[in-house]
């Protein structure tokens, strides 16, 4: 099949390499010529495992290549994804911003020949799909074509791995000719007996949103019981593990820590709620679930106080991490980007290291957070370290090393990734997230 795909996001080069992987034509379109230039060079502008051998294997066997002229990339195209940004609109009222898949769905439009379904994949609220058909059938009244919603349900750092063996694929139809060709888009995870649910339009843009937003109020339930469990000294390892048996709970995505950031829980939950807002409805649980996230992470800063004795002034703050989540170097929402700048505004010095995210982090952070080379340079001279994100590479530091270079041993452990009782055993003054009491 020849398709097309605008955008080269995070989305958009994920699934556009993946497709040509399964065996279809992808020409990726950007209008960004910088960005493009480094593709067809071979420079993937972010970190994602995987994604770069993926995109020069089916470059050099012919079946992705990258351009900026749209006009070129559309006429012939049996499916053209839409895959731009939607942004939180800059007039901070949560709504998505849909300037982009406006724009482009008007630049399709006089290019198209023949049958062609364009898809939506970029995040959008319920009723978008029903506007890209009018943008174009107004463009172009003669058009023969269909729009689809196929959301997206890529995690950053496993994006691959979830488009090749996904749960389930979601497929918004209006009617069976474009869901044969959206059949024909899926057809190897058709054959491996993939999940597929197919449904209107209007219900695939919502089972999005609902399940980004079900997954933050997982996050930020755990994360209040967390430190429910700190203050009655109960264990919420132990917790969460025990209520994850249950299979209708589920253990998946039961983890404490920091809050949740990225590019899709803030700004998806934000926007689902102004979507129902305006039909009259409220969702009260995942309002709920926004407060208590902002609220972890200003409890992740007193954590950090507490433990160097009731305030960071004057105090060197090793930090561990800096991205949202391990393998990415996407510092979006991240919650170092709340912390940090407090604990500065506070009189703290920063030391950071994170594995992939220092160059990206720059355009987050204050200019004064020194960047180290490893976590051993970090941890040197400083009051406290913090391990702000589970990177693996800092799941096996040596503790020894660590204790000696810290000018306390204090260990601050917000994604609980070492045990308490070891860490007291060597000696540090240690504190998870509802784990224990701070000793
Ligand atoms: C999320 C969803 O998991 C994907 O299914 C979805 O397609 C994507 O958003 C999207 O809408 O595009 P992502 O933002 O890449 O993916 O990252 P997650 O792995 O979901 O993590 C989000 C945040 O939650 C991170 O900050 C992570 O540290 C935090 N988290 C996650 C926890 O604090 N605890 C957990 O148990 C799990």
């Amino acid at each position: 099949m020849k398709i097309t795909m605008i955008g080269t996001g995070y989305v958009g080069l994920v699934t556009g390499t993946c497709l040509a992987e399964f065996g279809h034509h992808v020409t990726c379109v950007d209008k960004v010529a910088g960005k493009i230039e480094q593709l067809r060079e071979g420079k993937i502008p972010i970190y994602e495992p995987g994604l770069e051998a993926l995109v020069h294997k089916n470059v050099n066997e012919k079946r992705l290549c990258f351009t900026t002229d749209l006009a070129s990339a559309v006429p012939g195209a049996e499916a053209i994804f839409i895959a731009v940004g939607t942004p939180t609109s800059r007039r901070g009222d949560g709504y998505a911003d849909l300037t982009y898949i406006f724009a482009a769905s008007k630049e399709i439009a006089p290019h198209l020949r023949g049958y062609t379904v364009i898809i939506d994949k970029s995040t959008v609220p319920v009723g978008t799909a029903a506007q890209v058909e009018r943008i174009i059938h107004q463009e172009n009244p003669a058009a023969d074509f269909d729009v689809a919603s196929n959301p997206e349900f890529l995690r950053e750092g496993a994006a691959i791995n979830d488009f090749m063996r996904p749960d389930r694929v979601v497929i918004g139809v209006k009617n069976d000719r474009a869901r044969h060709m959206l059949q024909e888009v899926y057809k190897p995870l058709f054959l491996r007996d993939t999940p597929i649910v197919c449904t209107t339009v209007e219900t695939a843009e919502l089972i999005k949103y609902a399940a980004n937003a079900f997954l933050a109020v997982k996050i930020s339930f755990i994360n209040e019981m967390a430190n429910v469990c700190e203050s009655i000294g109960a264990d919420i390892s132990a917790l969460a593990r025990a209520i994850g048996m249950d299979g209708r709970i589920g253990g998946k995505f039961l983890h404490p820590g920091p809050g949740y950031g990225g590019s899709c829980f803030p700004k998806d939950t934000l926007a689902l709620m102004r979507i129902v807002q305006e039909h009259g409805e409220s969702l009260h649980i995942v309002a709920a679930a926004v407060e208590v996230n902002a609220a972890q992470k200003a409890r992740m800063v007193k954590k950090i106080r507490d433990m160097l004795g009731g305030s960071e002034a004057g105090k060197t703050i090793g930090i561990l991490g800096l991205t949202f989540k391990p393998e990415t170097d996407d510092m979006r929402e991240a919650p170092s980007v709340t912390i940090i700048p407090t604990l500065l505004e506070r009189g703290a010095r920063i030391k950071a290291h994170d594995p992939q995210g220092m160059e990206e982090a720059q355009g987050y952070l204050p200019g004064e957070v020194e960047y180290m080379k490893d976590a051993y340079q970090v941890c040197e001279d400083a009051d406290a370290v913090v391990l702000m994100t589970e990177w693996n590479q800092y799941r096996a530091l040596d503790l020894e090393r660590v204790k000696k270079l810290l000018r306390k041993p204090i260990f601050i452990d917000l994604r609980n990734v070492y045990d308490p009782e070891k860490m007291r055993s060597l000696g540090f003054q240690y504190t998870g997230v509802g784990r224990s009491l701070n000793p």
